[in-house]
């Protein structure tokens, strides 16, 4: 159900783009947003005891601006960069409402965006592009369901269309007719030679990290985080090395089938490497099997390891996330962590709580990435399950 690789190599990186002080402009930007305010986080006690920690608390992004996942925090600042850039506005300096007005809403309007997405980051950047008024193009790989494809129209303004390419190969040809086209990319993977975009998105994902510091008393020694790329893990990862006196201890979960942090640190040889398995999962938010540069470059240097989960792992943690008072949605990507813990709680895995340091003092952060973004499989999974 669970394995776990240790990272043997590490090396030195530096995480100071996701310091307090560099990710002002970030959290001036959100808050600057009509949606904006910050998510809930929630302790769960019980959890906690199974597992012999002090406390195991939950981030929930459920309800990030209405699109139920994190994804649009790292969209709208980045879309917000472009635009200042291509405008030659000064970001830290320029306002949402300035954007509205004449004669920026005229320039915005023209402008064109295009991404590939396995759901939450296209609805993300489509409903950036309703709140500029500019045009998103969507692109998504082979297996996206259309009720994905649907929400990510109904969020905001983007064009979409489910392609027959693999995520990976999405992304590589969505980045060429991008250029043919004249459109920007704002894709929220990086990799050599595009890098800014990329930063920017996942500085944008840091606001959220930073809320959980102002709302818990104390600061967490663990976080397990959700790797699909791994640029929300790197990101979150580096503001943590960057705020917690202590380093914490990092380690990245993702789905068996599509491992490409664990299958890297398995290699051991300090070099990402592409995942191997099938890309069969419900996890559709992690379905992605190359690394992003720079978060390899924080997560490779400084993760303790990676988890491999399989699906009835997330499915575990959808359902305890359902019975908390008021009941927390964790959708497929959002759950795995706290399925991992309740794993992790067996006898059966006491080398692997050694190994990772856990006990008695440990605080442990999660990241509830997304809620019910595919409701029918939810409700089969939560409701029939
Ligand atoms: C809900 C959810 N959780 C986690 C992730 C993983 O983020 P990343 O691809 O940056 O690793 C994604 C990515 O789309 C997601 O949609």
């Amino acid at each position: 159900m669970i394995q776990f690789s240790r990272n043997a190599q590490g090396h030195k990186c530096n995480t100071s783009v996701f310091s307090q002080a560099q990710t002002r402009i970030v959290r001036r930007v959100h808050s600057m947003v009509a949606d904006y305010a910050p998510t809930a986080l929630r302790e769960l006690p019980e959890l906690a005891n199974r597992l012999g920690v002090r406390a195991v608390f939950v981030k929930d992004e459920s309800s990030r601006f209405g699109l139920k996942a994190f994804k649009g925090l790292g969209g709208i600042y980045a879309m917000y960069r472009m635009i200042c850039e291509a405008l030659e506005l000064d970001p830290e300096a320029a306002t949402l409402d300035m954007l509205r007005t004449s004669p920026c809403r005229e320039r915005i309007g023209e402008m064109h965006f295009a991404t590939t997405t396995d759901g939450n980051h296209g609805k993300g950047v489509s409903w950036a592009a309703g709140v500029f008024g500019c045009h998103a193009h969507v692109f998504m790989p082979k297996g996206s369901v259309e009720v994905r494809a649907q929400a990510i129209r109904d969020a905001g303004s983007a064009e979409v269309a489910i392609t027959d390419m693999a995520y990976d190969d999405c992304v590589a040809w969505t980045s060429r007719i991008a250029e043919e086209n004249g459109w920007l990319l704002i894709q929220d993977t990086s990799w050599e030679g595009y890098e800014q975009v990329p930063l920017w998105i996942m500085q944008g994902y840091t606001t959220l990290f930073y809320e959980a510091m102002n709302q818990m008393k104390t600061r967490p020694t663990h976080l397990f985080l959700q790797a699909g790329v791994g640029a929300m893990a790197g990101a979150i990862a580096g503001a943590a090395l960057e705020t917690c006196p202590s380093a914490p201890i990092i380690a990245t979960v993702e789905a068996e089938q599509v491992a490409c942090f664990y299958e890297s640190f398995k290699a051991g040889d300090g070099l990402p490497h592409k995942a191997t398995g099938s890309g069969e999962t419900i996890m559709a938010g992690l379905n992605c099997a190359v690394p992003c540069t720079l978060a390899w470059d924080i997560l490779g240097g400084r993760a303790i390891g990676g988890f491999a989960c399989s699906d009835e792992v997330t499915e575990l943690g959808m359902r305890l996330l359902s019975r908390e008072n008021p009941p927390i949605v964790a959708g497929e990507s959002g759950a795995v962590t706290a399925g991992l813990m309740e794993a992790l709680a067996d006898a059966e895995y006491s080398d692997v709580r050694d190994n990772l340091r856990l006990d008695r003092d440990s605080v442990i952060l999660l990241i509830n990435t997304e809620g019910d973004t595919d409701p029918d499989n939810y409700r089969s999974i939560v409701y029939h399950g």
